[in-house]
């Protein structure tokens, strides 16, 4: 039902599947194999004009929204879940100076990322750190005109490709997640290095590093928004933005592993007939396709909450998350199965699309973090419930039930 998107969405969808086909494709498999970052779609996306298209208008962007970022990520993810995080992950990098940059921070760093001049990473855990995030302790500490940070980020996506980082840091160590701000550190500046590249499973053209800082001299006027202690709201603003992302991934990756089973079923014979004829691989595509447009629907519906400032929408980017990559993983497996022994061989990538669907299920917020969120909002959900179910229900107040005493 992507025929129900905007006009303006459809287009960019259009665009992306277009880029998709023609450079994403050709490259994944070799992408995979080698852990190259994936250039040439960078490059096309720009002449496409689609880096940085979340952006403003005023700071060189396009001015689209969380929607429009979907969709083009829900394209390039279907033929490589690795080049979709890629691009999305600018979103991730860029959403905290857009929500807490200071007029001339947006002025100084958005425009390089919206021409994909600069690309941009997102640093918030540590090794210690992870879905605890306020608990991060890497230091900051203002010193004349800059701050001097120390510690170690863990899971920079983008790491070594990336010119932009922001960095989450803890200037008030005494206030807990009160105590965070935020910095954007350039690459380059000393005492700042990319560390260690992790060996992963899948998505394996996107370098994901580790960060360190030591003694690294930050100038103050990188603090974002100039205020310190306001980095953790800032950071959950973001992830409540970019999770969207993760789940269009999902269903992109899901929406390709089931283009591939519906390929390879028809084309497989076995018994005298194509293995798509079975009953059974009909009824499984079925409940595939199902619930890859369920997927996609509630991501669709949760990137225009947020389009339009609606205040539930953190709750519904952490069930797009959630949902989405389930689902991805269930295809994603299901699909591996109808290859039979190919499946579980890179003769066809099959394979790929399931170690890729994996990690949409941990990042941006382990899938038990999301389900926590959509717990808390429906927790304050119940308490304004009030009075609406007032009403006397002989399950919840029974009648005392005399108890014999023995004799
Ligand atoms: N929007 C704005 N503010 C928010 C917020 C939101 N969605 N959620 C919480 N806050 C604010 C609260 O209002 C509170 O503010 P005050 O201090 O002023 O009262 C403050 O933040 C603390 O809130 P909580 O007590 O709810 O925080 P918590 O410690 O219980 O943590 C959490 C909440 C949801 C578990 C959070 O820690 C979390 O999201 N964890 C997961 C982190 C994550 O997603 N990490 C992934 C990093 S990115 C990555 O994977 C790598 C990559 O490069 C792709």
């Amino acid at each position: 039902m992507r025929e129900l998107l905007p006009k303006r969405a459809q287009e960019y969808r259009v665009r992306a599947h277009e880029i998709a086909e023609r450079v994403v494709r050709p490259l994944a498999a070799e992408l995979d194999r080698t852990g190259d970052y994936p250039w040439p779609v960078v490059a096309a996306l720009r002449e496409q004009g689609l880096m940085g298209l979340w952006i403003p208008e005023e700071f060189g962007g396009s001015g689209a929204g969380v929607l429009d970022l979907c969709v083009v990520v829900e394209e390039l993810s279907r033929a490589c879940g690795g080049v979709g995080v890629a691009y999305a992950v600018n979103a991730l990098g860029s959403f905290p100076i857009l929500l807490g940059g200071s007029e001339e921070q947006k002025r100084r760093w958005l425009p390089a990322v919206a021409s994909g001049e600069k690309l941009i990473a997102f640093g918030l855990s540590e090794k210690a750190s992870g879905s605890d995030a306020g608990s991060l302790r890497t230091r900051a500490v203002l010193a004349g005109d800059g701050y001097v940070v120390d510690g170690d980020k863990k899971w920079n996506t983008n790491g070594n490709a990336a010119s932009l980082y922001t960095v989450y840091v803890s200037t008030r160590p005494d206030r807990g997640s009160r105590g965070i701000s935020a910095l954007v550190v350039e690459k380059g500046t000393p005492g700042f290095e990319i560390g260690k590249r992790e060996d992963l499973m899948g998505i394996r053209c996107v370098p994901v590093h580790e960060l360190h800082f030591r003694g690294c001299r930050v100038p103050r006027e990188n603090l974002l928004g100039g205020v310190e202690g306001k980095g953790f709201g800032n950071a959950m603003m973001t992830l409540d933005r970019a999770r969207p992302g993760v789940a269009a991934q999902a269903v992109g990756l899901a929406q390709g592993a089931l283009d591939w089973a519906l390929r390879y079923t028809s084309e497989r014979q076995q018994f005298g007939q194509s293995v798509l004829s079975f009953q059974s691989t009909q009824f499984r595509l079925a409940d595939m396709a199902t619930e890859i447009e369920a997927a996609r629907q509630l991501v669709y519906a949760a990137a225009r909450t947020i389009d339009e400032g609606h205040p539930g929408a953190s709750k519904y980017a952490a069930m797009c998350k959630v949902f989405a990559s389930d689902v991805a993983m269930r295809v994603t497996t299901d699909a591996v199965q109808m290859f039979g022994g190919y499946g579980y061989t890179r003769d066809y990538p099959i394979e790929k699309y399931m170690r890729d669907a994996k990690i949409t299920q941990i990042y941006e917020g382990a899938n038990q973090i999301q389900r926590l969120v959509i717990g808390r909002a429906l927790t304050k959900e119940a308490t304004a419930l009030g009075g609406m179910l007032d009403v006397t229900v002989e399950h919840f107040a029974p009648e005392p039930v005399a108890v014999e005493e023995p004799a």
